[in-house]
């Protein structure tokens, strides 16, 4: 039975939880690999409108396994917070599982984040929480549940961390006993879920069972092979998923990216395909309706709108080894008269016309501008639309041309937030 990755392929919120939610369904297994709290996934179904930011969208299939892995950073009052939330909405959480490996965001992580941020973080403490895990003096889920080890890495950490909080930042200090008292209490609070994931997900693969592997963010935030340094802290190329969950690259079988028909980035970086600001198809581009508008899930920020850039995505399908694309939001491109895909890049000073990037750093990117091809626009409705054979000939063109400059087939593409919103094009399970 298989293991499939799905991975972001350009700079997050390409609708990963939507194509999530879909596959979730022939799961066994759902494993969130990396990242924390700045993810946030809108997942709507029958039952109304779910916001998810670190728990696996699948726990809304009865039955699943949910896990919360060993490469992602969890605060945990926020993340008891989307426990109550998924409660009051009648969610049975008995399949959620967090790794005791999680590293855990500290208060001063998130004080930290937002008094040093230099590339429009989410302010959510993910960087500093990745900074102290590789500093090594990182406290995780399961010291927690142990009051010798918390209290020990404390007493090592917070002398250090409130010099620095006063001294550079001045900011306001931190008490050990009541720092130890209050995450001593969220051990208790999350230990029903605290669960040895390795030994659970090798057991699931052993017997067969499908595992789902969540990325979050997306290629050109990866901390590797991302447009550094304006990128988050982890990893969330498909590679991530094994060193975010404790099986290796032997136990995952497929790999799925998913793409927007156009572009979109939160924070700051290059973005070569980018729209400016006020244009009218920016504004068009981010004004799709109140449930797909181009406003962050996590932090409501306006998202930055551009065409879809081949070159970036080239480069996405090779870090990530992908199989398959699944395509997103092909309906807010219905009402354009001319759609513009970005195929290839000039070097600014050679002149010189590339299409493959040896790498996507910020500071080599912008040493490239973006040689656009236009094409014509449906002008028809493609919202909702179940059919590819339904679909207008030119909206599939265009899905079948960035197919073809990608050299990736496409298995899935989703023409509305629903569920049932979806042309399924290969069974990937
Ligand atoms: P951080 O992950 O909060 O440290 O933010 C680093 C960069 O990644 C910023 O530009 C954020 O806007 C961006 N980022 C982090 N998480 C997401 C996400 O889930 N979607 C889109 N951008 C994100």
């Amino acid at each position: 039975m298989p293991s499939i990755v799905i991975s972001g392929g350009q700079w997050g919120d390409e609708g990963k939880a939507k194509i999530t939610d879909l596959l979730s369904n022939q799961a066994d297994f759902i494993i969130r690999y990396q990242g924390g709290a700045n993810a946030g996934h809108t997942v709507s179904t029958e039952a109304g409108l779910f916001k998810f930011h670190l728990i696996p969208s699948g726990i809304l299939f009865e039955g699943k396994i949910c896990i919360i892995g060993p490469g992602t950073v969890i605060e945990p009052s926020f993340l008891i917070k989307e426990i109550e939330d998924l409660k009051n909405k009648n969610i049975n959480l008995n399949g959620l599982k967090i790794s005791p490996l999680a590293s855990v965001t500290m208060p001063w992580h998130i004080a930290i984040d937002k008094a040093t941020d230099t590339v429009g973080s989410t302010g959510r403490g993910i960087g500093p929480t990745y900074t102290e895990k590789a500093k090594r003096s990182g406290v995780q889920i399961y010291d927690l549940l142990n009051r010798n080890y918390l209290e020990n890495k404390l007493t090592k950490i917070l002398p250090k961390q409130n010099q620095t909080l006063r001294q550079i930042h001045d900011l306001p200090e931190y008490k050990l006993e009541e720092v130890l008292a209050e995450y001593l209490n969220y051990g208790e609070i999350l230990k029903p879920y605290i669960a040895d994931t390795i030994n659970d997900l090798h057991k699931g693969r052993k017997s067969g069972k499908n595992i789902l592997f969540e990325g979050a963010q997306g290629t050109l935030l990866d901390i590797t092979f991302g447009t550094y340094p304006y990128v988050t802290s982890s990893t969330p190329v498909s590679g991530g998923a094994c060193v975010g969950s404790g099986m290796g690259p032997t136990s995952i079988d497929k790999a799925l990216g998913v793409f927007k028909c156009f572009s979109t980035r939160v924070g700051d970086g290059p973005f070569p395909s980018e729209l400016e600001e006020k244009s009218v198809e920016a504004v068009k581009l981010r004004q799709d309706g109140t449930q797909w508008a181009e406003f962050g899930t996590t932090t409501g920020r306006m998202r930055r709108v551009g065409w879809f850039d081949t070159v970036l995505a080239r480069y996405a399908v090779k870090v990530n080894s992908l199989d398959y694309i699944a395509f997103t939001k092909i309906d807010t491109l219905d009402a354009f008269d001319e759609i513009f895909i970005c195929v290839a890049y000039m070097h600014k000073g050679t002149g010189e016309i590339v299409q493959d990037l040896p790498y996507a750093a910020a500071d080599y990117l912008r040493d490239f501008e973006p040689v656009f091809q236009s094409v014509e626009g449906w002008k028809e409705n493609t919202h909702g639309v179940r059919d590819w054979d339904k679909l207008p000939e030119k909206a599939k063109n265009y899905i079948n041309l960035l197919s073809q400059i990608i050299e990736t087939p496409v298995a899935i593409l989703s023409t509305g937030p629903k569920r049932e919103d979806s042309i399924i094009l290969a069974n990937i399970f």
